[in-house]
């Protein structure tokens, strides 16, 4: 079964491309590379076995439109392709809402005018905003978001359901991710932040790999149990094959349009910092600074929906995430 995955040289994308290819699935990038890069697709090689089929094409163009008149029998799309960056979406707004909003828009279309229904749509659990009560479940309720990068993601979720309730063929899934971290244990893909990471973990692995000097913690004085934030934490190979899982809801007609995608579990700043030391014997130079602007102070997600509706829940541990993370950056330094 062919499903496009738009977005599928990034970080997320390229582990589900190898989690679909194990499924069975034939996955199909649309991707442009303009935040990944094209030796990704060696690395997909090398798991897979499978040279993976790419579409070098920008999705919020009418060229989409093209690939499905190529490949005929489409059965769906993962939406991966958007900017994402929380700190850059303030200074391109309109970059962030065209890319994000447009690709979207133009990716519906297509799947509704050559009846491939399937759509999984990448949100994010910065739709929440900082909730009143934790864990966070679907019901939660929406706030304001911080970021015009969240307020992307809150106007994708409604052109998604809105279109559902207009009664066109569409079977759609947002799945609301919490922080993904990691990377695949081979080492052979993993995330490529370009200049100064903005994550966590990106900076933590060039901190240790001494490419950083020294990493800030952004605030040691939340009312958290060491004073700096928490977060859920999910390794990115859990996160692919909640993709596979949300397929496999779909295609059995599963009708729950929302999941989040976490681990169900918190951790601090300081709790990443010193399980990185710990799994990998490495120390990690950090110093305590000033709360970041537009930071929450702490969430985790409930996830029991998406266990109970489509059997999937995360098995790997933070250790697990941060091991593959280290993996990772070391076979960058390498090349
Ligand atoms: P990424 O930047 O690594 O991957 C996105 C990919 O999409 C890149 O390969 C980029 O080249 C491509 N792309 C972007 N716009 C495109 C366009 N118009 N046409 C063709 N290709 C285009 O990002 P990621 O971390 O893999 O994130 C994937 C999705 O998950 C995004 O929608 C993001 O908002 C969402 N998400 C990410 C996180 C996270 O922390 N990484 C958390 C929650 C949600
Ligand atoms: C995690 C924690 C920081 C860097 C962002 C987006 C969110 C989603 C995931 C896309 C926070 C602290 C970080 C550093 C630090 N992306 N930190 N020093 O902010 O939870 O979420 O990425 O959808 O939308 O907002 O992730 O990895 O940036 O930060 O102390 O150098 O690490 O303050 O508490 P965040 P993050």
């Amino acid at each position: 079964m062919k499903i496009l995955v738009t977005g599928g040289a990034g970080y997320i994308g390229s582990h589900t491309v190898v989690e679909l290819a194990a499924a069975g699935y034939e996955p199909i990038i649309v991707d442009d590379f303009r935040n990944s890069e094209r030796w990704v697709l060696n690395g997909l090689r090398e798991i897979t076995g499978k040279d993976i089929k790419i579409y070098e094409i920008d999705c919020s163009s009418e060229a989409l439109g093209d690939v499905f008149r190529q490949e005929k029998d489409i059965a769906g799309a993962i939406h991966f392709a958007a900017y994402k960056a929380v700190g850059e979406s303030a200074a391109k707004p309109l970059d962030y809402y065209e890319n994000n909003v447009l690709s979207t828009v133009r990716l519906l279309r297509c799947l509704i005018q050559y009846q491939a229904p399937l759509f999984v749509f990448s949100s994010s659990a910065t739709v929440y905003g900082q909730p009143d009560v934790l864990p966070v479940t679907e019901e939660t309720p929406l706030k304001r978001a911080e970021s015009v990068y969240g307020r992307t993601k809150q106007i994708c979720e409604d052109v998604v359901l809105d279109t559902l309730k207009s009664g066109v063929n569409l079977k759609p899934i947002l799945l609301r991710y919490f922080n993904p971290i990691g990377a695949h244990p081979s080492a052979k893909i993993g995330e490529l932040p370009r200049g100064v990471p903005n994550n966590l973990v990106p900076f933590v692995t060039q901190t240790a790999a001494g490419i950083r000097e020294v990493l800030t913690v952004f605030g040691n004085d939340y009312p958290t149990p060491d004073g700096s934030a928490i977060r859920d934490y999910i390794h990115v190979v859990d996160l692919a094959k909640a993709h596979v899982s949300a397929l496999g809801y779909l295609k059995k007609g599963g009708r729950q349009l929302v999941f989040n995608i976490g681990t169900g579990h918190g951790n601090s700043v300081l709790e990443v910092v010193r399980t990185f030391e710990e799994v990998n014997g490495v120390k990690v130079n950090y110093r305590i600074g000033a709360r970041r602007p537009g930071d929450i102070e702490k969430i985790w997600a409930d996830c029991s929906l998406a266990e109970r509706e489509m059997g999937w829940r995360a098995e790997l541990s933070l250790a697990d995430a941060l091991r593959d993370a280290w993996g990772w950056q070391q076979s960058l330094k390498r090349d």
